[in-house]
């Protein structure tokens, strides 16, 4: 226990921790496959760049691909934590200096859980991730009940969509449903062909939702133009914010995340209330 508590200690640096202050991002989408795991990844790794403490969660229950884009093997996960296997320096992955991969786990076994005595135990082993600035959540596409109840239990969420009009549509359907347990979320459109495109893309969306949705405020943080260099590093498998720092998609996504952190610490200086992974999973496991 000694060694293990050495070891985060070596993970984590010497700062201080700050507990209970980290900021959980949810990124979905209304239709699969728009690219939310791909721009989870780099965005966690551009926050983690910029100085941020970042982990990233495989919150995607129907297939956890992060592991792949990040090129690590993950062999414990989320569900040994919870059943008390293993502690969360055993699941905790570091992938880049500032940034950790916690493995999510592809079934429903997460949220069917009912031991008490093992999730008290699990509620406090987890208040050792305070020390995280950020939680990325990549989340499956779409309204089911899973994907909600992690959408419902972060702080704040990031909808992406591509200008296909049935992904628009699927986005709208999305972000209606968020509307009623938010005020607020961030928007991303992905794969625009061009500036022109994504402008006029996203002034329909903000026109029907302030028509519909007048208690919502949907926060544009950019766009992401459809682009070789980011295909090619999904085939290749490596993060093109690591390894293509000066190309156009970089420092569109830069932009992006700095808008996105902004708003986000904005609001953690007006809020106040105790936050911290131990209530974040009491939110998001005692809502059924
Ligand atoms: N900006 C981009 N330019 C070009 N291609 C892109 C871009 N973003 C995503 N893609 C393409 O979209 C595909 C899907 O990306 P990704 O796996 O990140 O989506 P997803 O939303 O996580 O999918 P799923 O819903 O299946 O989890 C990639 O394989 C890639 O070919
Ligand atoms: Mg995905």
């Amino acid at each position: 226990m000694q060694h293990q508590a050495h070891k985060l200690e070596q993970m984590v640096g010497k700062t201080p921790p700050k507990n209970g202050h980290t900021r959980f991002l949810a990124i979905t989408s209304g239709k699969g496959g728009v690219g939310k795991t791909t721009m989870s990844a780099n965005i966690a790794f551009l926050m983690a760049k910029s100085g941020y403490k970042v982990g990233l969660f495989d919150a995607d229950i129907g297939l956890a691909n992060l592991d792949v884009i990040l090129g690590v093997r993950p062999k414990k996960n989320i569900l040994n934590l919870l059943k008390g296997e293993s502690s969360v320096e055993e699941i905790l992955l570091q992938v880049e200096p500032n940034l950790w991969l916690l493995p999510g786990e592809s079934g429903s076994e997460v949220f069917e859980f009912s031991d008490q005595f093992l999730l008290e135990r699990f509620y406090s082993e987890v208040k050792k991730l305070d020390f995280l600035d950020y939680l990325i959540l990549d989340t499956g596409a779409g309204i089911s009940e899973h994907v909600q109840m992690f959408l419902d239990a972060a702080d704040d969420v990031l909808v992406l969509s591509i200008p296909d009009p049935a992904a628009i549509t699927d986005a709208y359907a999305m972000i209606k449903v968020l509307s009623k347990k938010r005020d607020r979320l961030f928007f991303l459109l992905n794969q625009a062909s061009s500036p022109k495109e994504a402008e006029s893309v996203m002034g329909k969306i903000l026109k029907v939702a302030n028509a519909n949705l007048p208690n919502l405020q949907i926060e544009p943080v950019g766009f992401m133009g459809r682009d070789g260099d980011v295909e090619r590093s999904i085939k290749q498998r490596y993060l093109f914010s690591k390894e293509i720092p000066n190309c156009t998609a970089t420092s569109r996504l830069n932009d992006a995340v700095r808008t996105l952190t902004a708003k986000m610490e904005q609001k953690v200086l007006e809020e106040r209330e105790e936050r911290g992974f131990s209530r974040f999973f009491k939110r998001l496991l005692n809502q059924f």
